[in-house]
């Protein structure tokens, strides 16, 4: 897939909301988009784009030298295509760039496709918090990332 990845920007927002809509059962507001890319000085928000098309969003927040994935997600058109994991390594690499030394992320339970991608980029189970998600009790699962000298042979 022609695959171009840059910076989030006002404009996306809508479509972005929509793409989160389609893909969580708790979506942010529309708004806690715009403040990320507004607001929040330790936020950056990127998209995928498939032509003029965006294939997928992902939010992370650069904390000194720690960047934590906010959100990620990829529309359901352009699933299992590899677009979620060249969007989170493109926004991993550019943290690391920054100064980001280890990776952090949240994640359901059931989450199997989520888990998966991000044990194959070397992400392991840190912890668990028992029934965090207050729509159906799921447990949210803590993973990390040690060190971020991946590549793009992960
Ligand atoms: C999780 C998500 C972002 C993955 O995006 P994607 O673009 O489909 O993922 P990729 O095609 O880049 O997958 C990369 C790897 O992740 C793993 N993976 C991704 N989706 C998977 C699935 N449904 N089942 C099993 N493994 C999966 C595989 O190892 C895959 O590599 P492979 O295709 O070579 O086997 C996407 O399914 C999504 O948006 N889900 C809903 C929102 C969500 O759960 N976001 C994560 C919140 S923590």
């Amino acid at each position: 897939m022609n695959l171009s990845i840059r910076r989030m920007t006002l404009e996306d927002v809508p479509t972005v909301h929509a793409i989160d809509i389609l893909s969580f059962s708790l979506p942010w507001p529309e708004r806690s988009f715009r403040f990320e890319l507004t607001e929040n000085p330790v936020s950056r928000c990127w998209v995928a784009l498939s032509g003029e098309r965006i294939a997928a969003m992902l939010v992370l927040w650069l904390i000194v030298d720690e960047a934590h994935i906010a959100t990620l997600a990829t529309h359901p058109d352009f699933r299992r295509q590899g677009v979620g994991e060249r969007l989170m390594l493109a926004a991993l690499l550019s943290a690391r760039a920054e100064g980001a030394e280890r990776a952090f992320l949240e994640v359901r339970a059931g989450n199997s496709g989520a888990l998966a991608l991000y044990k194959k980029y070397g992400f392991v189970v840190a912890g668990i918090r028992p029934r965090y998600y207050q729509n159906n009790n799921e447990d949210a699962i803590l993973m990390n990332l040690d060190d971020l000298n991946i590549s793009e042979a992960a």
